[in-house]
């Protein structure tokens, strides 16, 4: 179990090697196809931390964000895809329940996993085709985890919008929680998506999204001035 970090060094016993990496480059890549792995799990995940005026998203985080969240589990899996491999590789990213459908509380965190969520189901069918059925690109939905992360809309959101997401932040699974159901999915391999129990409100509006964009951008509007610190401060 190699386990890897933009970190210089990591405390903790759930690894048996640490691997330091700013995860960009392709030859970042080839350091870590080094190892020979048998799965590879993309797990690093960034949140707006900062915001601009008025909440708009600000551009150097924009950019970062859509580098970790997206831009560099693809490039990891193109690497991956040219190798000749005689046993097989899994390759699984960690999504989120919240690609369905887009919020402006939480912009660019959704846009980099929903571009992660169709690129992993658009582009898996070709590698593992291509690949002789060695590379199976698989992708893992968690709900809500108890942690920072978690907390991503929070900068934007005025209190009665802070208390919605509290609620659901109470009942959100410990991270321990969550990572064993998803080694459970790894191990046990027969599904290409896993996901955590996803809340009826996220799929009513996922599909309300798909259904009628025009309306469901109406929705947006509307929770903005109701939610957001920027239009209806406490
Ligand atoms: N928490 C949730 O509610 C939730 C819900 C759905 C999906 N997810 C997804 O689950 C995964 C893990 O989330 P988590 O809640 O366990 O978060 P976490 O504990 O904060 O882990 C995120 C990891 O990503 C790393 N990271 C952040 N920015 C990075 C960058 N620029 N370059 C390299 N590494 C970077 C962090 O490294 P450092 O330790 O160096 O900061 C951290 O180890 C993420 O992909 C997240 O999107 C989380």
């Amino acid at each position: 179990m190699v386990g890897v970090s933009r970190q210089n060094a990591l405390q903790g016993d759930f690894f048996t090697e640490f691997h330091s990496s700013p995860q960009q480059t392709v030859a970042d890549v080839q350091k870590l196809l080094d190892y020979d792995p048998d799965a590879i799990i993309l797990n690093a995940g960034q949140i707006e931390t900062e915001i601009g005026e008025g909440g708009v998203p600000l551009t150097e985080m924009t950019e970062s964000m859509n580098r970790v969240n997206y831009t560099w589990p693809a490039v990891v899996v193109l690497e991956v895809a040219k190798l000749k491999r005689e046993r097989p590789l899994d390759v699984i990213a960690i999504g989120s329940i919240a690609d369905g459908s887009p919020s402006p509380f939480a912009p660019v965190y959704h846009a980099g996993k929903i571009a992660l969520h169709y690129f992993w189901l658009g582009v898996g069918p070709t590698v593992y085709y291509a690949s002789n059925k060695m590379i199976r690109m698989r992708l893992y939905r968690p709900g809500a985890i108890k942690g920072p992360l978690a907390w991503t809309p929070v900068n934007r959101l005025n209190r009665k919008g802070y208390r919605i997401r509290k609620k659901r932040m109470d009942s959100a699974p410990e991270a321990e929680q969550v990572a064993k159901d998803i080694m459970r999915w790894i191990e046990n391999g027969q599904s290409w998506v896993g996901t955590w129990n996803e809340p009826l409100s996220f799929q009513f509006f996922k599909h309300l999204h798909a259904m009628l964009p025009n309306f469901y951008y109406r929705v947006l509007m509307l929770g903005w001035r109701k939610g957001s610190k920027f239009m209806a401060p406490d």
